[in-house]
């Protein structure tokens, strides 16, 4: 009895767990969804090429920066500027809680990325868009998908 609970348990957290990496095209549905594609003139390859890049679409990955700030989720968005994880100071301009951001609905990830890619330097605000996303051919991103 014990044992078969602690079995369900362990599988219940493996599910939880994997359910928080998105697959491509369920990537490409949820930010279709929040109406980011087209959005600033960025289309849905700009989109997933850049959740890949920051986060492989990990909807849970936290990375800790040298200056003491972090990084939270698919957008890898950053606690200095955007978000508040009451870590360190916040400017929390997209205000809002940076764990809300590792949420797997991908609501206020696309809110706050909607906030950043407004400013004058749209995508190029992640550094690794920069330097892997702009100007290379992204339209591979969508193969196989439907967005139905
Ligand atoms: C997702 O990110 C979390 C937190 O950074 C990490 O612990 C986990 O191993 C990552 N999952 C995968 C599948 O890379």
């Amino acid at each position: 009895m014990t044992r078969a609970l602690l079995v369900s348990l362990v599988s219940c957290l493996l599910a939880l767990h994997q359910a928080r990496v998105i697959q491509r095209c369920d990537m490409a549905k949820l930010l279709y969804k929040e109406d980011l594609h087209g959005f600033e003139g960025y289309s849905l390859n700009d989109w997933l090429c850049l959740a890949f890049v920051e986060s492989k679409f990990n909807t849970s990955k936290i990375n800790e920066n040298a200056d003491g700030s972090f990084d939270y989720g698919v957008f890898q968005i950053n606690s200095h500027y955007w978000c508040n994880d009451y870590l360190s100071h916040s400017e929390n301009l997209c205000q809002m809680d940076c764990t809300e951001l590792l949420n797997p609905d991908l609501l206020s990830t696309a809110n706050c990325a909607k906030k950043i890619v407004s400013g004058e330097s749209g995508l190029n605000n992640w550094i690794n868009w920069k330097l892997h996303c702009s100007g290379r051919p992204l339209s591979y991103w969508m193969t196989g998908c439907s967005l139905a």
